[in-house]
Formats: structure tokens, sequence, C-alpha cells
């Protein structure tokens, strides 16, 4: 039986309550698979779970991501092989491991030409940009995105992924160094939303004409002023709540700023099936391959060292994504 360092919660709380543990790793069951991880994803998801404000049963493990190679196969895989480098996002948490076992239809071969650094450190944030830009809202060319939190690990990819479909993209992001991060990653101008009038530049910036989607993850601090950025029939989609949860609302605001379309959509009812989730999966890796969507890994920690990454996420430290190494 082999061994598994994983990361493992009694309690919620502060980075302080990340602790790592030493198990034995049963044999793959049937139908799953044994894998040697080689790169963890770090999603702020993860934050919210620790903290407890999306609770879990406990113990439990953390971490939805992970890239690695298969070492055992459990009875009944026939599509994977030991040796396939491989990358999962929705096989229940517990990605925070050097050794898995997870179900082999929540995985996906990685294409040659890209790394499992790149794989893990993108590929739950590119599986939400996906569904964000082609189906919560199909952005067209010509469209006005906004995007708050731009220089982020989900923002980075929505920007890129959103100007190859030829769409104008305005970036709000927490300081200049991060404006700049976020023109590098695709935005035509960015604006630094710690500022108060940024509600009035990021209209400046549309030309007066607004934004046809704004995709809001920050919620608390930037939920009212997205509804005024939204053009009129417009959609604002709030998708996380970095700075805390929006406040109530009372519907006939969306009648006033403009008969607007309100959603709250989550990466994992876009994924449920198998079928569903290799064809949005193969999605994502031709948007890698032809460049409209890239890995910016702005820091890599060791699983060891999992709550300082923690601490940076929190302390909105970071830009792009955080890959883990396990
Ligand atoms: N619904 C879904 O399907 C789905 C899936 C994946 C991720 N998400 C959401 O997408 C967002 C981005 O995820 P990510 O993993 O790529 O994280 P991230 O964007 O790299 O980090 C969060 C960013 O939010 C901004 N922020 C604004 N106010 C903040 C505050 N008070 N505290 C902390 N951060 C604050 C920070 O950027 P600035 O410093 O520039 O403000 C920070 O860097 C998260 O809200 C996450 O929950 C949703």
């Amino acid at each position: 039986m082999a061994q598994a360092r994983s990361i493992s919660l009694t309690e919620f709380g502060g980075p302080e309550v990340l602790r790592l543990v030493t198990t034995d790793l049963p044999d793959p069951g049937p139908g799953d698979v044994q894998l040697r991880q080689t790169a963890i994803g770090f999603n702020y998801i993860d934050i919210y779970q620790r903290a407890g404000k999306y609770p879990l049963p406990t113990p439990t493990g953390l971490g939805h991501e992970a890239a690695g190679v298969i070492e055992r196969v459990g009875e009944g895989v026939t599509d994977l092989r030991s040796g396939d480098r491989v990358v999962y996002m929705n096989a229940g948490v517990g990605a925070y491991a050097d050794r898995r076992n997870v179900p082999a239809a929540k995985l996906v071969k990685i294409p040659d030409g890209i790394s499992d650094d790149a794989a893990a450190a993108i590929f739950f944030k590119a599986m939400t940009a996906q569904y964000l830009v082609k189906k919560t809202y199909a952005v067209q060319p010509g469209d006005i995105v906004l995007v708050h939190a731009a220089a982020g690990g989900v923002g980075q990819i929505l920007c890129s992924w959103a100007n190859a479909l030829g769409a104008t993209v305005i970036g709000t992001a927490g300081s200049a160094e991060k404006c700049d991060a976020a023109r590098a990653a695709g935005c035509h101008a960015a604006i630094d939303y710690s500022k108060d009038d940024w509600v009035a530049q990021v209209i400046d910036a549309t030309g007066g004409k607004k934004a046809r989607v704004v995709y809001d993850s920050v919620a608390k601090h930037t939920f009212m002023g997205s509804l005024d950025c939204a053009a009129p029939f417009g959609m604002v989609v709030l998708f996380g709540a970095a700075s805390g949860p929006a406040p109530a609302l009372d519907t006939e605001l969306l009648n006033k700023k403009g008969c607007l379309f309100l959603t709250r959509p989550s990466v994992f009812p876009h994924n449920a099936d198998t079928q569903t989730f290799r064809a949005n999966a193969a999605d994502v890796f031709a948007a890698m391959q032809s460049g409209a969507v890239r890995a910016s890994i702005g820091a890599q920690y060791d699983l060891d060292h999992i709550a300082d990454a923690h601490r940076a996420a929190e302390s909105r430290a970071t830009m792009g994504a955080i890959v883990i190494k396990p």
C-alpha cells in the first residue's frame, strides 16, 4: 500500500488550520486511478472552504485541482493507463496531496506541449473562463466586456480569452502594478478600482456605452458599481465574492439600471457529466495551444508551505496563478 502526504483540516479558520499529514493510501478501487501528483493548482475557493464560508464535513482535505502521472489503474478503467499525464478540477476536495486516488471519469489527458505546472496552474480557472465567455454570456466581436480582479488567476484568463474573441476588454485591479498586468493579459484599458471614481473611469473607458457584460468575482466592494457599468439590457455575472458577499438586492434596481440580467453561476454544474467536461477541457486546451489563453504563474510554493500561499492570496499580494509543488 502506498503512502500519501496531504493537507487535512479538522476545523475551519485561518491558514494555521492547514495540517500536513501522512496516511496510508489504499489501492485504487473500481473506476479509479492512483496519481502521483506533480503540481497542484491553488484557487480562491480553497480560501472560502478553509475559512468555513463554504462549509465541508470535517475532517476534510482541501484543493480542487492537480496534475500528475497515473501510477496504478483500478478495475474497469479502459481509457487511461499507467504513465499517462492527466489533470482534474472537479474530483471533490483533496487535491492538496502528493498522491491521490481519483475517478478516471474526472480526468483528462494533458496534451503534449502543455507542462504539468501550466495545466495545474490554470485548468480550474480556464474551465471557469470557458463557460463564462462561451455559455453564461457568449462574447461576440465588438462587445465591450468588463472584468474585475483582472490581474488575478481567473481574471487574466478571462481578459485574454475575451480579447481573442474580438471584444474590447476593460479590466479593474487593485493597484497600478496590477493594472499593468491586466493590460499585458489583454485588457485594452485597466482601471485601479481602489480609487473612489472607478465607476466613472470605467464608463469613460467605454466611451459612455458601458459594458455588454460585467464579470464580477469581487462582489461586496464592486457589485453596486457593476450595475452602473452595465449597458442597458446588459448582463452582470456575479461569480465569486473575494471581498465578501454582495449586498442584498432589490430586484427593482435591475429595471432602474436598464433592464439588466443578473446571474450567479458556478463551474461545477457546467461540467457535471464526463462528456461535457471533456468537451469543455478540449476547448480549454485548444485555447492554450492557440495562445488565446496562457498560464501566467505568479508564484510557486511547496506543499509544506501551503499556508503561505493562502496568506499571500488573501492579502491580495498575488497576480496570475499560484502553483503548489507536492
Ligand atoms: N463561480 C465559479 O465558477 C468560480 C470558479 C473559479 C473561481 N471563482 C471566483 O473567481 C475569483 C477569482 O479566483 P482566483 O482563484 O483566480 O483568485 P484571484 O483572482 O487570483 O484572487 C482574488 C482577487 O480578488 C481581488 N480582491 C478584491 N477584493 C479583495 C479582498 N477584499 N480580499 C481578497 N481579494 C480581493 C484581488 O485582486 P485586486 O488586488 O486586484 O483587487 C485578488 O487578487 C474568486 O472570487 C473565485 O471565488 C468562481
